[in-house]
């Protein structure tokens, strides 16, 4: 193997888009300043967040903007190719251009407060689609203005030209989730056994002193706090912060590395950026042992990985040449 394939992420990184960073480091400065200024600004970037919901908002409010633009361009499509003397296509597409605008902000503001916690090249693909999104809203603002002055071809193509960039913008944000597993759940570990295991000896576990514990090589932390035994998983599923060396406040934890914030009983969120719970396990202890397994919800984590071959698979040499024997130089 000769080097990595390319993706659009690692082609916009190869061709020196760092001078992002002059942008984005002071830009997330800023908006974790008003995000951290007082309980309003916390409130509102869970709700942004989508901690309440237990979902991503940024994924959903798109589709208000994006869905209204694509109308517009089918109408302003079916006004350059027919006699619309009533201008029935023209009021619609005006009226799409200008709902588009309206929902492009609620979705920015989503992707603002998911963008905030990124860092290094996530944040970096970020601010392209910020600044890329931002080009396409102008685009739009000046295709409406265009509509207003009743320059119809101009506003046309202004529109179409910010449908393009937008779509680009869309891509960017695909290579984020989809590629570099921004805001994906963070689960690394495989399925846990679906039966008690046994872990630890009683007397190891202090009141208020969590340790950490593996159930089948899954990290687990465990947790005697006020008369309760909690098990939940041990890393952040935001972007897996260590929780072992998070702060425990009561029946809370928070996670060391941006400040998301699990209830304990049920590993409910209640602060992001983090928006879906802990996997939680039950815990049993019995004759001075304690065991766990997963609770009804943690059952459904993804299958484990097919078992590893035990003798390594040839491909046969005729399949090789089929595809090209300087594929696998
Ligand atoms: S890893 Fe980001 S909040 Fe925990």
């Amino acid at each position: 193997m000769r080097r990595q394939a390319a993706t659009l992420s690692s082609t916009i990184e190869r061709n020196g888009f760092r001078w992002l960073d002059t942008i984005a480091e002071p830009m997330q400065a800023a908006v974790h300043r008003v995000f951290r200024s007082g309980s309003t600004g916390r409130r509102a970037k869970d709700w942004l967040n989508g901690v309440p919901m237990r979902h991503r908002v940024h994924p959903a409010l798109i589709i208000w903007p994006l869905g209204a633009w694509t109308t517009a361009a089918l109408l302003d499509w079916l006004d350059s190719r027919t006699e619309d003397t009533r201008g029935d296509y023209q009021r619609g597409a005006d009226a799409a251009v200008a709902f588009g605008i309206l929902g492009a902000l609620p979705a920015a503001a989503a992707g603002l407060a998911d963008w905030v916690d990124t860092y290094d090249h996530h944040r970096r693909i970020g601010m392209m689609h910020a600044l890329v999104n931002t080009a396409a809203l102008g685009l739009y603002l000046g295709s409406l203005g265009l509509r207003l002055a009743d320059k119809r071809a101009a506003a046309r193509a202004l529109g179409l030209l910010g449908y393009g960039v937008v779509l680009f913008g869309g891509a960017l944000g695909g290579e984020l989730v989809f590629t570099l597993g921004v805001n994906v759940p963070f689960l690394l570990y495989p399925k846990p056994p679906n039966r008690y295991v046994d872990v630890l000896a009683s007397g190891d576990l202090p009141e208020g002193r969590p340790v950490m514990i593996e159930v089948e090589r899954i990290p687990v932390l465990l947790l005697r706090q006020r008369g309760n035994l909690i098990a939940v998983q041990a890393w952040c599923p935001h972007a897996g912060g260590p929780l072992i060396e998070g702060f425990l406040g009561g029946m809370t934890i928070r996670c060391p590395w941006h400040d998301s914030r699990f209830a304990l009983e049920d590993g409910h969120p209640l602060q992001g950026p983090a928006s879906v719970p802990l996997r939680t396990f039950e815990v049993r202890e019995e004759a001075g042992r304690i065991a766990v397994r997963p609770s009804y919800e943690g059952q459904t984590w993804p299958p484990p990985p097919a078992p590893p071959q035990s003798e390594p698979v040839w491909m046969p040499t005729d399949h090789i040449a089929a595809q090209g024997a300087s594929d696998y130089a």
